[in-house]
């Protein structure tokens, strides 16, 4: 365990902070969290710590990425905890602003990207706004941080592919490190909302990454048609579930797959509500 990660809340701080790295001639990770922090936050720290001399972690709950205020006001919040764990995985540097620090009230929110049909399909489509809120904000971490890299889940598929066009079209000068979902040992894909689930809903939402194993099975032999009426079913026999969308796609344009034809670009990803927590995952089929 290393003594002593710096915690900072102001701008201005961690700015002058990393100013001194930088003039070291330190590499700079970066891992943008909402907190509630799980091993799966954890592997992206762990990797940026491996491959950079400091690494950095914000723990900002993100107002404006929320288009549903139960979700905002649900999400679990847990700074001290979240500390503890960032400490003992040789994280240097945690920066948790306020929310007036990052929007300041007199600044107008703006960001002139069109994301096209990215922001608008599968997670864009039930979550309107949401990854608008996402670049927003993620640009405004990569301006304070000025990272080397910056270390993103797979997990959020949709997000990381928002992210990479973001740095692309802005030229903004870091890596992008895309990591494996880190599962629990029944399959569910770790997520700060699972704690929000019953007991009971804990046990059956396993069958989510159950089905999408299932439909990585089926597509050697199954339609593309076949597969996603069978999974849907399948999740829905099981009235606790309601299945928002289920999809095949292309995992460089996220756009649905009728016909086999790239299969090795094939991604299946799913958005399921178990009670009234909503909760998402891919897979990879070939
Ligand atoms: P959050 O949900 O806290 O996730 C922070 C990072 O951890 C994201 O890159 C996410 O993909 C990754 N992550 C979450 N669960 C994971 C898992 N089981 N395995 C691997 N990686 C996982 O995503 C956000 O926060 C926000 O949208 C943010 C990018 C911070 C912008 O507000």
């Amino acid at each position: 365990m290393r003594i002593g990660m710096k915690e900072f809340t102001l701008i201005s701080e961690v700015r002058e902070e990393l100013d001194k790295a930088l003039k070291n001639g330190k590499t700079i990770g970066f891992v943008p969290t909402m907190g509630a922090l799980h091993k799966g936050h954890l592997e992206l720290i762990g990797r940026s710590v491996r491959e950079n001399d400091i690494t950095v972690c914000s723990i900002f709950v993100n107002p404006i990425q929320f288009n549903n205020p139960e979700d905002l006001e649900k999400y679990p919040r847990n700074l001290k905890q979240d500390g503890k764990m960032l400490l003992s995985h040789g994280c240097d540097i945690l920066f948790a602003p306020s929310v007036a620090e990052i929007y300041p009230p007199e600044e107008k929110e703006d960001l002139k990207i069109d994301f096209g049909t990215l922001e608008q399909i599968l997670e864009g489509k039930f979550r309107p706004g949401h990854f608008r809120g996402v670049a927003i904000v993620v640009k405004k971490l990569l301006d304070i941080v000025k990272p080397d890299r910056a270390y993103f889940g797979k997990k959020d598929y949709q997000q990381l592919m928002i992210i990479s066009e973001l740095v692309s079209r802005l030229q903004i000068p870091v890596k992008i490190v895309a990591c494996e979902t880190v599962r629990e040992p029944d399959g569910l894909a770790m997520s700060s909302r699972n704690m929000r689930l019953t007991i009971g809903e804990r046990k059956v939402a396993a069958k989510i990454f159950e089905a999408l194993k299932q439909v990585k099975e089926r597509s050697a032999t199954q339609s593309i048609g076949v597969i996603k009426k069978w999974a849907i079913k399948h999740l829905q026999e099981n009235p606790a579930f309601r299945v928002e969308y289920l999809e095949i796609v292309d995992k460089r344009t996220l756009l649905p797959l009728t016909k086999w034809n790239n299969r090795q670009n094939a991604l299946a990803c799913t958005a399921v509500w178990l009670g009234n927590v909503r909760l998402i995952d891919n897979l990879e089929l070939f």
